[in-house]
């Protein structure tokens, strides 16, 4: 590695600085606003965890046998760093048993040594909610409306929500038993690591992309013949409940997603406007068993998560305008050395009524500072001269216009507020 490489982010990671920033506090805030209105609370959960809680996931998932960034501490523990934010969550909630429903979402940052290249980062960020405790499909319903909505509010047209079933405990073991029948009986000249996947869990066959495995892949038994009376019960008052909210889906009997811990329904937005490799930009799922696994009492969960950069990527192919990050106002200051502390006085009084505000600092000269001004984004300059002073003044200047005028010092807040709310 060179010096220079050194010094910067490591292959796979990015920084996120304004004005791209800008973009993610929009989204999280949208997100967190959405979640509010579902009955959804935060939970911040730690970055790393025993190993164990992670493998929970599925040994035999991509994420944890090849992906997970493991490290053993001073201490001796062995720890992954998070890969998916549900053991996590999990994890949580068998160690505090908060009273079920429990329903919670979470923004933070996911660790998966994958292939780097655009929209697969080595950390990614995930916006997500697990709800723990209710077996009704009306929570299903909930769930995937919530993140409908929340793409919506954002502007991301153009995705296509996939559904599945995975089946229950019941008819699980019968489905695999007949898929890995059927992947032995005709797949055995398709090498070693098409052996490997049928042996250790042939659904994890069924999502490839390998080319030569399609045929065998397309002749495959669809676990939609194998689900039980109950099971398929509510994968339909799940399809009802989408279809009374006028959220359109298409069933994708292939759809199997990356983990081990899915039961019942399993679901995915795909975006258009995504490179076809990394088109999800969301999916989640139930998880009925994970909470048992993990020790605690039998609870049946459901959640999603979305990819803060993949959702940044689409809208930036759709065109959607990012929120401007610049400021409301700028203050020049004519006053300088003599003003003592008036400017910083008015600029605070500003903030403290709701204003952003920015200003130059360090006696920069007038000149100096309209330029700053005219840098800064704000829509107008205030400027506080010894001529304004001496009529209990300010000048304010429409920085797109270049139009000035004069307002009293007292009206100024009420001034900028009918501007901001566009009734000058
Ligand atoms: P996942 O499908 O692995 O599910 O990830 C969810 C979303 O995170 C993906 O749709 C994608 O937008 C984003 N994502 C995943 N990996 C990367 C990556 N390497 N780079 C950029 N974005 C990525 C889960 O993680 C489950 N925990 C979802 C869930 C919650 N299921 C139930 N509850």
């Amino acid at each position: 590695m060179s010096a220079d490489d050194r010094f910067r982010a490591p292959k796979g990671v990015h920084d996120v600085l304004p004005p791209e920033s800008g973009r993610w506090t929009e989204i999280v805030a949208t997100f967190a606003a959405r979640a509010r209105r579902y009955g959804y609370g935060l939970a911040v959960t730690p970055m790393f965890e025993h190993i164990e809680v992670f493998q929970r996931v599925g040994e035999h998932t991509d994420v944890v046998s090849k992906e997970m960034y493991e490290l053993t501490d001073k201490g001796g523990r062995r720890l992954g760093l998070r890969p998916e934010g549900t053991a996590s969550v999990v994890r949580a909630y068998v160690q505090h048993r908060p009273t079920p429903p429990w329903k919670v979402w979470y923004v933070a940052p996911n660790f998966r040594y994958e292939r780097a290249q655009k929209g697969r980062y080595r950390q990614h960020w995930q916006l997500g909610i697990e709800a723990l405790g209710v077996e009704d499909p009306d929570i299903d319903v909930e769930v995937i409306a919530l993140l409908a909505g929340f793409y919506r509010d954002l502007g991301l047209r153009d995705t296509r929500l996939l559904i599945n079933s995975m089946g229950d405990a019941e008819t699980r073991p019968a489905y695999v038993a007949a898929l890995r029948s059927h992947f032995e009986r005709h797949g055995d000249a398709l090498g070693d690591e098409f052996a490997e996947r049928v042996a250790a869990n042939p659904m994890r066959v069924l999502d490839s992309k390998v080319e030569p495995w399609q045929d065998v892949i397309e002749s495959a038994p669809q676990l939609g013949e194998y689900l039980s009376d109950a099971a398929r019960a509510s994968f339909e008052a799940v399809q009802a409940g989408l279809r009374a909210l006028e959220i359109p889906f298409e069933i994708e009997p292939r759809l199997v997603r990356g983990f081990d811990y899915y039961t019942s329904t399993t679901f995915e937005f795909q975006s258009a406007a995504l490179d076809a490799a990394q088109s999800a930009v969301g999916g989640g799922g139930r998880y009925d068993r994970l909470a048992e696994e993990m020790g605690g009492p039998p609870t049946p969960g459901i959640g999603f998560g979305t990819g803060l950069e993949r959702i940044v990527l689409a809208l930036d192919a759709l065109g959607v305008e990012a929120p401007s990050v610049g400021v409301d106002v700028f203050v020049v200051d004519g006053l300088g050395s003599e003003g003592g502390t008036t400017v910083g006085t008015m600029v605070e009084a500003l903030r403290t009524d709701g204003f952003a505000v920015d200003r130059a600092y360090g006696g920069r000269s007038v000149k100096a500072q309209w330029k700053l001004a005219d840098r800064s984004g704000a829509g107008v300059a205030v400027m506080l001269g010894r001529d304004e002073v001496a009529r209990d003044a300010v000048a304010v200047k429409d920085l797109a216009t270049g139009e000035q005028i004069e307002v009293p010092r007292t009206g100024l807040v009420a001034w900028l507020t009918a501007r901001r709310d566009g009734a000058t």
